[in-house]
């Protein structure tokens, strides 16, 4: 989890699009009554999604507003969850875990890759302004190590030229498949091994 400053350039207003405004009262619902200050990470999520995949503060007051509850406890989730964006990120949103299980399988490569195709720092825009990355805690794909996130979808059992060519992909305005880049389907065993046994006799 990481502390992030706001964008410098923020908007001077936001408000719910009418599905976006449909969304939140759905999730409120879901509360008991009283309680409805417990939506406020769904909330954040909506806004981030609406806006281009970032939240300006303008959408916090506006949700302490929605949910009658301070702007600084809206700030403070938003700053304190990596997964809230508090400045503009590219279309192609790269998110790269470099937890242990990721970094002792070489996730410093997926890093120089990102840095070599994106930008010299994380969050960057690439020069066509379509891309961006950062470095981020466990993803909870451990078992697919080195892996990461382009937005909604995980790309995992990496190395650096893969990650290069998914890279390329994304600027040529491709959508590359998603999953492990070594043929595995989700997280099975590989060489076909079903059972701790046939690893001693491997
Ligand atoms: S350590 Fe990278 S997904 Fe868990």
């Amino acid at each position: 989890m990481s502390l992030k400053k706001p964008a410098k350039d923020q908007p001077e207003n936001f408000e719910f699009s009418s599905s976006s405004l449909e969304e939140a009262k759905t999730i409120i619902a879901k509360y008991p009554e009283g309680k409805q200050q417990s939506a406020v990470m769904a909330l954040l999520y909506i806004a981030q999604r609406q806006n281009d995949n970032w939240i300006p503060l303008a959408a916090m007051k506006y949700i302490a507003k929605f949910l009658d509850m301070p702007y600084i406890k809206v700030y403070e989730v938003a700053t304190f969850y990596s997964m809230y964006n508090l400045s503009p990120v590219g279309k192609y949103f790269i998110q790269v875990c470099t937890t242990t299980p990721c970094m002792i399988r070489g996730a410093n490569k997926l890093v120089e890759a990102c840095k070599e195709k994106i930008s010299e720092n994380e969050s960057e825009l690439s020069k066509d302004k379509t891309c961006s990355w950062m470095e981020v805690e466990c993803l909870g794909a451990c078992v697919n190590a080195p892996m990461m996130q382009i937005n909604d979808n995980y790309y995992e059992d990496l190395d650096k030229e893969k990650t290069l060519k998914i890279l390329e992909s994304l600027f040529k305005g491709e959508t590359p498949k998603p999953g492990s880049y070594r043929g595995r389907i989700n997280n099975e065993p590989e060489n076909n091994r079903k059972t701790l046994l046939d690893l001693k006799n491997a």
